[in-house]
């Protein structure tokens, strides 16, 4: 069949090279893509949500199956918008409709669903500008830090943890009065701050049966020691070394288990990925966010870890049978080392040459932020390529992407040394 993946970045390039491996697929596609899914895919350039388009490219070139990588489609309904359309109706869609892509698209929304379906969660409350003064209220019962968050998406910075009361009283001011985020922030959750080591576990689900993927654990900030801005991320490691089967097996029965049911008891239909942001506070994992998609780099240690045939496993959301797929899980370590440019999360450069690709033998490189013009390779984003290696343990894992890094040169290259210090 011909399947048309949505997105351009690292993540994409991760799926599109499983994709292409499925001897159940004939061509593929990815829209917009970048240098890394054009060795291996054709690139469609499209805008993703211009969903008139992404129907008129998909009929004219026959595709059977979307996968959608980001989470903006999925929010603004792609997935609806096939359905109900005779002409499309007949496409898989690997991500969820948009009442359930409301679980990212809306933090209210998502603790509504932690609190109604008893999954653990950090205690909140949700305020608008009519009700700010009971927002300040509010915040004088939690004790710092504060931890506020835009409710809807706010491309991964409408989270704010503060430690000054009058501080948090100022930004709660700023988000919801002076639109800090715009729209996204016209509602804002404010909850307890939750204190442990974060992980994400991945979840597919076909609606009725699930399947728990390995867990990944990212490294956000862009300065080593975990300080500075918050990036889209920055490497991970999976599986998580201290994820033993104890914890999993209450991340599985307190928060997977409910939040699968929970869909079901909501008739809320659900078909793809489901990534659960975690902080394990003493050995009791917590949900911090809902995303309804696969996270990146999260997707570049976790997929080259499942060694089925990716089109397989999706061919059996049709007929709901995910239960009749056994996944085959490498058991070696992975850790992707993600390179950006100079400058990034704030301004940087594009269009600078990058070298070396070639020399990497020992690791995936898995192209972000990159473009292919005539014969070379240029960053086109700040984060620019993912190295994912294998290892016996994440160290060794690492090890083996930074000495690939080492490899590949671009001016204003930058990337965290210190991935892995905190496990
Ligand atoms: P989110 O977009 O909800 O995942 O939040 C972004 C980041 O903020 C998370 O990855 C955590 O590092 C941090 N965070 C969010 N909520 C909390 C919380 N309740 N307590 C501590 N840290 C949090
Ligand atoms: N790496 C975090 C995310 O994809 O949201």
């Amino acid at each position: 069949m011909n399947i048309l993946i949505l997105g351009s970045g690292g993540r994409e390039h991760a799926f599109a090279l499983k994709i292409a491996d499925s001897k159940l697929t004939d061509k593929l596609y990815v829209a917009p893509g970048n240098s890394g899914t054009q060795e291996i895919a054709t690139n469609i350039p499209i805008n993703i949500n211009d969903f008139e388009q992404v129907k008129k490219k998909s009929l004219e070139l026959g595709i059977s199956m979307i996968i959608v990588g980001p989470e903006d489609p999925l929010v603004n309904g792609i997935h609806d918008f096939f359905a109900k359309d005779k002409e499309t109706n007949s496409i898989t869609i690997i991500g969820p409709k948009q009442n359930a892509a409301s679980l990212e698209g809306s933090k209210d929304f998502a603790k509504k669903f932690l609190v109604r379906h008893k999954i653990p969660t950090a205690r909140y409350a949700t305020f608008t500008r009519e009700n700010i003064k009971e927002g300040f209220k509010f915040l004088k019962t939690l004790t710092p830090p504060y931890v506020l968050k835009a409710d809807g998406l706010a491309a991964g910075k409408g989270v704010l943890i503060i430690d000054s009361f009058d501080e948090a009283k100022s930004q709660l001011t700023e988000m919801l009065v002076g639109e800090k985020f715009g729209i996204a922030s016209s509602k804002v959750v404010i909850e307890e701050f939750l204190d442990g080591i974060e992980l994400s576990c991945f979840v597919l689900t076909d609606g009725v049966n699930y399947k728990v993927l390995p867990t990944a654990k990212d490294y956000k900030r862009i300065g080593e020691g975990d300080t500075g801005l918050n990036t889209g991320g920055m490497g991970a490691v999976s599986p998580v070394p201290f994820a033993n089967k104890t914890l999993l097996n209450k991340i599985e029965q307190n928060i997977i288990i409910p939040t699968i049911e929970g869909l079901k008891k909501d008739n809320i239909e659900y078909q793809g990925f489901i990534f659960i942001g975690l902080i394990n506070v003493n050995n009791n994992p917590k949900v911090i966010e809902y995303n309804v998609r696969m996270g990146d780099p999260e997707t570049e240690v976790v997929l080259p870890r499942i060694q089925n045939d990716f089109v397989e496993i999706f061919q059996s959301f049709k007929n709901k049978t995910l239960d009749k797929i056994e996944l085959n899980i490498d058991h070696r370590s992975a850790a992707t080392v993600v390179l950006v440019s100079g400058g990034y999360p704030s301004s940087y450069n594009k269009g600078i040459k990058i070298t070396g690709i070639d020399h990497v033998v020992d690791s995936t490189v898995y192209h972000a932020g990159a473009i292919r013009e005539k014969e070379n390779i240029y960053t086109n984003g700040g984060r620019v390529l993912a190295i994912t290696s294998f290892g016996n343990n994440f160290q060794q894992a690492l090890k083996n992407s930074y000495n690939s890094a080492s490899k590949i040169n671009f001016k204003g290259k930058y990337y965290r040394k210190d991935l892995g210090f905190d496990l």
